[in-house]
């Protein structure tokens, strides 16, 4: 099982926080478009033949894509790659592109999961962050999806936020748990350099907002996501039962996933590559077969390294079993020698050789995770 990642680099505003590759400017759409459609082509045997049962549209805005632009890639990858006839094939959209129009165009494409990125119901916020839809495109369009067909789909939250009090974020919460998601994703706002929410930051134009509302806030989202039945199966994921995104687990699986366009990530088990992040650099690349990407390949510390680092967010936790049919003893015992206090101190549970963190250690899964590396001078 296997799953390919498209990347779609144009958005028709930047948001203040995000530094996900992306440019305003649509000088270079159709080189752009038509490099990705090549390069699904050109890297057919990536995944030698494996059957892929997750297709995902992320940017950047997929939602700018007009019918045609979407049907011709689409076309590229069903001739270049075996795709299960009930694969997942998420399409990460702006609220204020959903039209009626447009959620009939991703219907007749069997786009069959919508990831929405809401962030929040406040105005106040989504013009702080530069959003280019309102709280109330945000409800409408997501009311629009559910009458065209689209009952599975994922609501994007952000919390941590300047401002964000902590009533408004339950709020924000309750009100996307009303609107009848199968999904939600909420990430706490990092403030990454090269932003605009960076540099307000060091102008003090914003503040941080403190730790212990940071947490406080991630508590209301665990507790108000449980009691609504969803499934917490990643730090930052929560899931209606049967409804956990392929996709995403397939990256925190240790499964193979190939990423395609600007910046993309590519994953095979023995290397990891990504694709130049700039769109003049990638189509030149791809147009005059010339490289395109830069690669690692991964040694056995790497591949234990990304299996805690992945393993760790999620309920289904890190198997001690895995880890030494793997990796062997060495790994272990460098393992076991390093959860044991976290066990000990209430931060990580273990249950038949899994340990999964608890709910206190969800709060300080970074740290976990960084102890329990394995460092080449280790060998
Ligand atoms: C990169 S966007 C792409 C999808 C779509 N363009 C959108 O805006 O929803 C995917 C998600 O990443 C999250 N994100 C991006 N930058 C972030 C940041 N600095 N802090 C927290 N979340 C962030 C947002 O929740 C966003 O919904
Ligand atoms: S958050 Fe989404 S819409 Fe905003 S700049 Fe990033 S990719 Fe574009």
């Amino acid at each position: 099982m296997a799953g390919i990642y498209i990347h779609i680099p144009f958005c028709k505003k930047k948001c203040y926080y995000c530094d996900f590759y992306s440019v305003v400017s649509t000088k270079d759409r159709e080189l752009v478009i038509s490099s990705i459609i090549k390069e699904l082509s050109l890297r057919k045997n990536y995944l030698a033949n494996e059957n892929i049962n997750t297709i995902y549209f992320g940017g950047g805005t997929p939602s700018v894509l007009t019918e045609n632009e979407l049907s011709e890639i689409l076309n590229s990858v069903y001739n270049n790659y075996n795709i299960e006839n009930n694969a997942e094939i998420t399409f990460e959209a702006n609220p204020d592109d959903l039209s009626n129009e447009y959620l009939q165009i991703l219907k007749q494409n069997k786009i069959n999961r919508l990831s929405i990125g809401v962030q929040s119901f406040f105005d106040n916020d989504l013009q702080l962050m530069n959003r280019s839809h309102n709280a109330t495109t945000a409800e409408e369009s997501i009311k629009r999806s559910i009458k065209v067909g689209f009952t599975n789909f994922s609501i994007d939250l952000i919390y941590g936020l300047p401002n964000l009090s902590i009533e408004n974020w339950r709020k924000n919460i309750d009100k996307a748990i009303s609107l009848n998601p199968t999904h939600i994703s909420a990430y706490h706002i990092t403030y990454e350099p090269n932003t605009v929410f960076y540099k307000f930051l060091k102008d003090k134009k914003i503040s941080e907002i403190p730790d212990s509302e940071s947490i406080e806030q991630f508590k209301i989202l665990i507790n108000e996501t449980k009691k609504a039945n969803f499934e917490h199966y990643e730090i930052s994921n929560f899931a209606k039962p049967n409804y956990i995104s392929k996709h995403n687990s397939n990256y925190w699986k240790q499964q193979k996933y190939i990423g395609i366009g600007p910046s993309a990530h590519s994953f095979n088990l023995k290397s990891r590559q990504w694709n130049y992040p700039s769109n003049k650099k990638y189509t030149e690349g791809i147009i005059n077969n010339q490289q395109y990407f830069d690669k690692e390949t991964l040694s056995s510390a790497d591949k234990y390294n990304e299996y805690i680092l992945t393993s760790i967010r999620t309920y289904w936790g890190i198997d001690a079993n895995y880890i030494s049919e793997n990796f062997g003893n060495k790994y272990l015992f460098n393992f076991e020698k390093n959860i044991q206090k976290y066990v000990n101190n209430g931060f990580v549970k273990l249950s038949k050789n899994i340990f999964t963190l608890t709910n206190s250690g969800l709060f300080i899964s970074d740290k976990i995770a960084t102890d329990l590396f394995f460092y080449d001078k280790n060998i």
